[in-house]
């Protein structure tokens, strides 16, 4: 085994710091020194639902960058000092059809999630890059694009992704009427990947207070989902509307947005809501969802990313601050991703 440190769960409000026991080297893996990792919603809720130590252990953290210190006698992609990037996927069966079909993040034996999930080989469960240092399958990182600012780039790899394959399987292009609903960290990325794109972007939020940082992003206008005059004209018209509330809600209103033929993408909520199907039946619309990525279409990311110069918003913190991160995201006071700095922890 090989210990570092990380962040763990202790209750639903706290993470502290504790050692982190890590595999032995695989002849695939890579050793990498975490630098920055996002803090994505995901994380607050695995937070906010952990109960003690009836859980397993919990260090979260899904999107981050740093630099490979070691690598496998079989690794032939990496070397050391690598600037190298890893999403929320750490492995996959590599057999099944969404597999071959470069879709790994929907493996039909499940992909090994970076953290919460179970590890392939060992049984073992996997801990996140909340933490000084991952091993990760060396399918499953990437390398980081000369130019693209290591923290910036962090949460493209779990935010970023999750946006970018629904807005790219939708056909989104120059022309192409988009709506983005809820401004955070999902959803300023997805902003910046449509209008990169060429679409027509608008930005759904439920106040006025982010309109003018949505205008700054590239939208074209800010609509008031609690403005019900506002919502009720701007009925059936977009042709993709991507969804990224973190909580429950009722698809309706964000349904009614959109146009003949076009899809409501829901990323962020991922559990049961309400649909009438007749906000469906008006409009021939389709409902569907997204997560994550597969190989291709990261690698496509990050290389779209570099080219068009686009990152996250971060506000970088220490790692020691996390507990703080976690806080204020949940009161949605931040513009637009908080990223864990994690060389405190040497
Ligand atoms: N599909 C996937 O694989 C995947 C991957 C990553 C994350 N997620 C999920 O995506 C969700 C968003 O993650 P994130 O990191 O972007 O979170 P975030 O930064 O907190 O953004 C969520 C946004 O939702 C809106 N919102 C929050 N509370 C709301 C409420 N009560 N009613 C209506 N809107 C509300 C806010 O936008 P406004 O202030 O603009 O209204 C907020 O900025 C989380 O649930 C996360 O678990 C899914
Ligand atoms: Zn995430
Ligand atoms: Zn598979």
């Amino acid at each position: 085994m090989r210990k570092t440190v990380g962040w763990h769960a202790v209750d639903a409000a706290t993470l502290q710091r504790a050692p982190v026991l890590r595999r032995a080297l695989r002849p695939d893996d890579i050793a990498v020194r975490v630098d920055y990792c996002g803090v994505c919603g995901t994380d607050l809720h695995a937070v906010r639902g952990y109960r003690g130590e009836r859980d397993p252990v919990l260090v979260p953290g899904h999107e981050f960058t740093g630099v490979v210190t070691e690598v496998g006698r079989e690794v032939a992609g990496f070397d050391i000092g690598d600037p190298v990037a890893v999403g929320n996927i750490v492995d996959s069966c590599g057999e099944c059809g969404m597999c071959r079909a470069g879709q790994e993040n929907f493996c039909g034996d499940f992909p090994t999630l970076t953290y919460g999930g179970t590890d392939r080989r060992d049984g073992s469960a996997t801990l996140g890059a909340y933490s000084r240092e991952y091993l990760v399958r060396d399918r499953f990182a990437y390398h980081l694009p000369d130019g693209l600012d290591p923290a910036g780039a962090a949460p493209l790899l779990c935010a970023g992704i999750t946006v970018w394959e629904p807005l790219c399987a939708l056909g989104v292009g120059p022309g192409t009427r988009v709506a983005v609903v809820g401004l955070g960290g999902l959803g300023h990325l997805a902003v910046k990947l449509s209008v990169a794109l060429g679409a027509d972007t608008a930005v759904v939020s439920r106040t006025q207070n982010k309109a003018a940082d949505a205008h700054r992003l590239g939208a074209r206008e800010v609509l008031v989902s609690t403005d019900a005059a506002e919502m009720s004209a701007a009925r059936d018209r977009f042709d993709v509307v991507i969804d990224t509330i973190s909580v429950p809600h009722d698809l309706g209103p964000y349904l009614r947005l959109v146009a003949l033929d076009g899809t409501l993408s829901q990323v962020g909520y991922l559990g049961p809501v309400t649909v009438q199907t007749t906000d469906l039946l008006i409009g021939r619309k389709r409902l569907g969802s997204a997560g994550s990525g597969g190989r291709p279409a990261t690698t496509a990311l990050l290389d779209f990313c570099a080219r068009h110069d686009i990152t996250a918003d971060v506000e970088v913190l220490p790692s020691g601050r996390v507990n703080e991160a976690l806080d204020r995201l949940e009161r949605n006071d931040v513009r637009y991703r908080f990223v864990l700095d994690l060389s405190d922890l040497d």
